[in-house]
């Protein structure tokens, strides 16, 4: 809002000259359905709730930075991560798990703690909880797990009133209970959120500039100290003030007594993985500190209020595939079915530019571009620039790893290893070619050769003329007499000839040689 008094105005902006509190109404005492100023109000007031999230529907955050203390260089090139000093603008949403939204703060539950980091390189998500391990290892498990910790589908009453599922989910399957003796510990009810820890739980790759690689934990450790609450305690202070972790947050920042955090990495080398007692992708166990000492390399700093719980909260999406160069993540299979549970629920409960939405939006100073176009509720549509990838207004090369922007695009970009499938049905699944070879000129070659007659083969020429000879470059132009050419090189040369262009080059293009046009 752009001002401290607004004027009171329609949702189109149209300043309202009657009160805001009389509707409009007939003589005879119906009301006025041309009462736009009406009909606008209760309309957007029936769309106010969006879906809530599935899990982790309780929660709250505020802003702050994080702060590079010392680089992690030799084992990433994450750039966040490698200029001591450099701030980084983040925003942190701690919530329970099964509550619905709304729910009571201090209840037994692990904690989520999830962090936006605006990076210069976009944004990268720490989507951690409040414990360094998990319920479970095989994300199939996922789905019933929660339910069982969620309501009584007949009684629509949780597991504090009748708690047969929850023990009867959990006394079968026995890696949940280092996850349990967390829960029913006394870290289970945390006093607040400023004295509480994240784990990443789960392990991340680390990748250096050499490309070596090293298995990371990442741990956020309070420097409130880490306190929690007897049951007790928890019961009572639920029916005073449920919200209390949401007060206690909001107060010490309005007081400027801001939490902050110190972060830490364990790393584990491919060989110490080898060795090491557990997987390194099981996600129901720790790495011992004493082998896997921890590393500080920054801080947490919380220290601004959210203007506005909705905007800047609520549509807070966090994903642990929004990663930067630098870090990626592990085969742990729990992990993986992450990546893809996050932007699919986004895509659900804020629609498909979620990312468009301000506290989602990507603030990397390069100005930043793709594909994805239009959908519900676009907020910018990337403007006029091309919708695909165009060799005349190339994306600029931002990455180490292609030069697109300068002359080629990388040909190693994205290889996959069933390449050698190509083109043929194997266990159901149709690998295509990725490289244009020549059995794709033989079948439009012998179209054009063997199946037109004389006359087919003139209108055929002519409507690529005709419809080519609008195209604004040159060099596109020569390069449709080219393409043809390799079909047949007397067909080149006429369109050539009809394109007032050079003599075609009958040369197939790879992606790897696509020629950009420089202007
Ligand atoms: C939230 C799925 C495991 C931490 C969510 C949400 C989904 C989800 C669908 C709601 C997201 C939203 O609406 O924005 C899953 C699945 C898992 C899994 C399928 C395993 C297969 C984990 C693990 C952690 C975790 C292992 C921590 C290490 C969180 C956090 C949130 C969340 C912190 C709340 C994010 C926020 O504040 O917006 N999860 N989750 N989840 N999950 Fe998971």
């Amino acid at each position: 809002m752009s001002s401290s008094k607004p004027v009171y105005a329609t949702s189109n902006g149209v300043p309202y000259e009657g009160h805001p509190y009389e509707s409009q109404r007939t003589s005879d005492g119906y009301l006025n359905l041309g009462d736009f100023h009406l009909i606008d109000e209760l309309a957007h007031f029936d769309r106010e709730r969006i879906p809530e999230r599935v899990v982790h529907a309780s929660g709250g955050g505020a802003h702050g930075f994080f702060e590079l203390t010392d680089s992690l260089e030799d084992v990433t090139r994450c750039k966040m991560l490698t200029q001591v000093g450099e701030k980084t603008d983040l925003t942190i949403r701690f919530s329970t798990v099964a509550p619905e939204t709304g729910g009571i703060d201090t209840v037994r539950d692990p904690r989520g703690f999830a962090i936006k980091l605006r990076t210069v390189e976009g944004n990268m998500d720490w989507v951690f909880n409040n414990t360094p391990i998990f319920f479970i290892r095989d994300p199939l498990k996922f789905v019933p797990f929660i339910h069982s910790q969620k309501r009584n589908p007949k009684t629509h009453m949780g597991h504090g009133y009748d708690s047969t599922v929850f023990w009867d989910y959990a006394t079968q399957n026995h890696e949940i209970l280092h996850q349990f003796v967390y829960l029913f510990g006394d870290r289970g009810i945390p006093k607040s959120w400023r004295k509480m820890n994240g784990y990443s739980g789960h392990t991340f790759k680390f990748i250096n500039a050499k490309n070596e690689m090293v298995y990371v934990q990442i741990h956020v450790i309070s420097k409130q100290g880490v306190e929690g609450f007897t049951t007790e305690e928890g019961n009572k202070i639920a029916s005073q003030n449920p919200d209390f972790h949401k007060a206690d947050l909001y107060e010490h920042i309005e007081k400027g007594e801001f939490p902050e955090w110190d972060c830490y990495i364990q790393t584990m080398t491919a060989d110490q993985a080898e060795k090491f007692r557990y997987s390194v992708n099981d996600l129901t166990k720790v790495w011992p500190h004493k082998e896997f000492p921890l590393r500080k390399f920054g801080r947490i700093v919380l220290n601004r209020n959210v203007t506005n719980y909705f905007a800047e909260i609520e549509q807070l999406a966090f994903s642990p595939s929004h990663l930067t160069p630098g870090i990626e993540a592990s085969l742990d299979p729990v992990l993986q079915s992450r990546l893809f549970s996050y932007p699919d629920t986004h895509r659900y409960r804020l629609g498909v530019n979620y990312q468009q939405l301000p506290v989602n939006r990507p603030r990397c100073p390069f100005g930043f571009g793709n594909m994805q176009r239009d959908g519900a509720n676009v907020i910018e549509s990337q403007g006029d620039f091309p919708n695909y990838f165009s060799t005349y207004r190339p994306f600029q090369a931002q990455t180490r790893d292609n030069g697109f922007g300068n002359e080629k695009l990388d040909s190693t970009a994205g290889d996959f290893s069933a390449d050698k499938h190509d083109g043929i049905m194997r266990d159901g699944v149709r690998y295509f070619l990725k490289h244009v070879d020549e059995r794709d000129y033989e079948q439009p070659r012998a179209l054009y050769m063997k199946v037109f007659d004389d006359g087919a083969k003139q209108r055929f020429r002519e409507n690529i003329i005709n419809h080519a000879s609008t195209i604004q470059y040159t060099e596109i132009k020569q390069r449709v007499a080219d393409m043809f050419a390799i079909l047949d090189l007397k067909l080149g040369e006429q369109i050539a000839e009809g394109l007032k262009v050079d003599k075609p080059n009958p040369i197939p293009v790879q992606p790897a040689e696509m020629r950009f046009i420089r202007q």
